[in-house]
């Protein structure tokens, strides 16, 4: 299996635990989502491209940074848009392109429905954004739709992560990494992960 970034940092664990508590309000869900949502993607943009610019400051020239690329947000609708609410307002021109995907309830298999992706992908920076990495089928299936679009340079951003849907990204996507706050136990008799935080759409919405 190729490793992940699992973030460690205290307060992503703490965001965490938060958003795993079976009591946890609808509204706290999202608070928190949004506050680990951040935290992942200032990690898994640690080593994104920039352009050298100069900038005046009141004093002096000085150096600067600049994107090198275009950055896309892919929220896999639903429970993707938990997290690009709280990433936009950190990229503020960023593009946001959407892909629907609904797990199928009996069988676990990703069943896409929806896409509306920009002409940029192939020069972009590329984030998928998805709570949840159980079977993997969701995100394959997303990856694979954007790789076919032209995306290149793609990194999947999500919380709760286990070893067989890891494994199954990996083995489809070895050149996609993978940021997470968690590698849970497994998968349960119904493909939720385990522990996890049970249906994340569901939590996020309140459905
Ligand atoms: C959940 C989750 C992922 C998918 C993960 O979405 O947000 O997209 O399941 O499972 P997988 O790795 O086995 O594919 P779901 O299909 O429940 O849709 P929702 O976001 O509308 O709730
Ligand atoms: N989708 C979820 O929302 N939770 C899981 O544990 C698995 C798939």
């Amino acid at each position: 299996m190729d490793s992940p970034v699992v973030v460690s940092h205290p307060l992503a664990q703490i965001h965490l635990t938060e958003i795993r508590r079976v009591n946890t309000t609808c509204g706290q869900f999202r608070w928190h989502l949004q506050r680990l949502a951040e935290i992942l993607f200032i990690e898994a943009t640690r080593h994104l491209k920039t352009s050298a610019i100069r900038v005046q400051t009141p004093l002096a020239e000085t150096e600067g940074a600049a994107f090198a690329r275009p950055i896309v947000l892919v929220p896999i609708l639903r429970a993707g848009l938990g997290l690009q609410e709280a990433i936009l307002p950190l990229v503020p021109d960023a593009i946001v392109a959407h892909v629907g995907i609904a797990r199928d309830e009996a069988t676990a298999q990703p069943m896409p429905y929806y896409s509306k992706l920009p002409s940029v992908l192939a020069q972009a920076d590329v984030f998928l954004l998805d709570p949840m990495l159980a079977t993997g089928g969701s995100a394959c299936s997303a990856v694979n739709q954007l790789k076919e679009a032209g995306a290149t340079s793609i990194t999947f951003i999500c919380v709760v992560s286990c070893p067989h849907g890891l494994q199954a990204f990996a083995a489809q996507h070895p050149d996609v990494p993978v940021i997470t706050a968690a590698v849970d136990d497994g998968l349960n008799d119904r493909c939720y992960i385990v522990p996890g935080l049970g249906d994340a759409g569901d939590r996020c919405f309140g459905t």
